[in-house]
């Protein structure tokens, strides 16, 4: 059986990951996908850069949208980042070139990801993010596949990881936020643009996507409440601690009467509960279905191995010839939603 080809944008620490992984289980994927996984292709900006990991199998391209319209890729992995410019151009490049494309960028995906999954749709291609939203878990296919029986009543979820680390930081060292937002500096947490994370703007991306899956309406980052970390002090968390409560950056959303609820905010939950639970720099995803019930799923959002493997799982479900729409159903049939506030941040 012919390999499922692939190119890979972007060599960072998520596509070192990808490569690793493809190297080291390239028979254990095969017998998975009932066919070999080979990666054909990659580009990156800096070719000289030693990545630890071997490339020179592969050929090189300096240019993603050359990448992404290679005769030998058919899968197309977008690893670049960021919402617009050459991450948007590659895989718009890539769909129009009639690739499958797997991604693990929110934030393109939350600003352009409706009219992306159109297109993608239009030209016959798969378009998957699973590694977009708490990487390592596998909340989207939980929900498109798992839970697909359910009607889907509440999604919430922890989605920073670094903004957890800041916060049960505070708490358990008694530190303030300053000190706190320079040791994950130090720890390299912080998205080069910090606000993506203290801003709660990188887990309503998250947030966003997860919606739209959930409650089958269009991806609205612009309907997402926002509310960041950084105006929470250490007064404010041990005020919570004494009534046995501790503070989060907890994205909700819902179905109300009046439309889709999203919020992604500061919120007080039990220090008891699995939510309260939850210490450094790690994700949690709660799904609720009007059959399952409650689900739990905690695990590592960020990092080269639990994003990789979510990457992977996309790449697996193409390779075994699933072709899912991107959102679990057409794209063009989502609902609009009807914010249940203006929140535009
Ligand atoms: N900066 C994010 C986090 C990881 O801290 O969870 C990538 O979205």
């Amino acid at each position: 059986t012919s390999p499922l080809r692939l190119g890979i944008a972007g060599i960072g620490t998520v596509g070192v990951g990808v490569i690793r992984i493809v190297q080291r289980h390239a028979d254990l994927l095969a017998a998975r996908c009932g066919r070999p996984i080979q990666i054909t292709a990659v580009s990156a900006r800096d070719r000289s850069r030693d990545r630890g990991v071997r490339l020179g199998e592969y050929a090189w391209e300096d240019d993603a949208v050359a990448l992404a319209r290679r005769d030998d890729v058919d899968v197309f992995v977008e690893l670049i980042g960021g919402d617009d410019g050459p991450a948007k151009a590659a895989v718009e490049a890539a769909i129009a070139a009639g690739k499958d494309v797997v991604t693990a960028n929110k934030a393109l995906l939350a600003h352009h990801g409706q009219a992306l999954a159109e297109a993608a749709e239009g030209a016959g291609g798969v378009l998957r993010f699973e590694a977009a939203v708490a990487g390592g878990i596998p909340c989207i296919k939980a929900l498109t596949e798992s839970l697909a029986g359910n009607e889907i009543t509440r999604v919430m979820g922890v989605m920073n990881g670094t903004c957890n680390y800041i916060l049960t930081r505070m708490e358990s060292a008694g530190l303030t936020y300053d000190a706190v937002f320079q040791e994950a500096s130090d720890l390299g947490y912080l998205e080069a643009d910090p606000t993506l994370d203290v801003g709660g703007i990188d887990a309503g991306h998250k947030l966003a996507l997860l919606a739209s899956i959930a409650f089958g309406t269009k991806v609205d980052f612009g309907a997402v409440k926002l509310e960041g970390i950084e105006r929470i002090s250490i007064d404010d968390i041990n005020r919570a601690a004494d009534m046995g409560f501790r503070v989060k950056l907890l994205g909700v959303a819902q179905m109300t009467g009046r439309g889709l609820e999203a919020r992604m905010q500061p919120c007080l939950v039990p220090a008891a509960s699995p939510l309260g639970q939850l210490e450094g720099p790690m994700n949690m995803v709660v799904l609720e279905g009007d059959s399952v019930g409650q689900i739990v799923l905690r695990g590592a959002g960020a990092g080269e191995g639990p994003t990789a493997s979510a990457v992977m799982s996309d790449v697996v479900e193409i390779a075994r010839g699933q072709r899912l729409p991107t959102f679990g159903q057409p794209a063009s049939g989502l609902a609009t939603p009807r914010p249940a506030e203006a929140n535009t941040p």
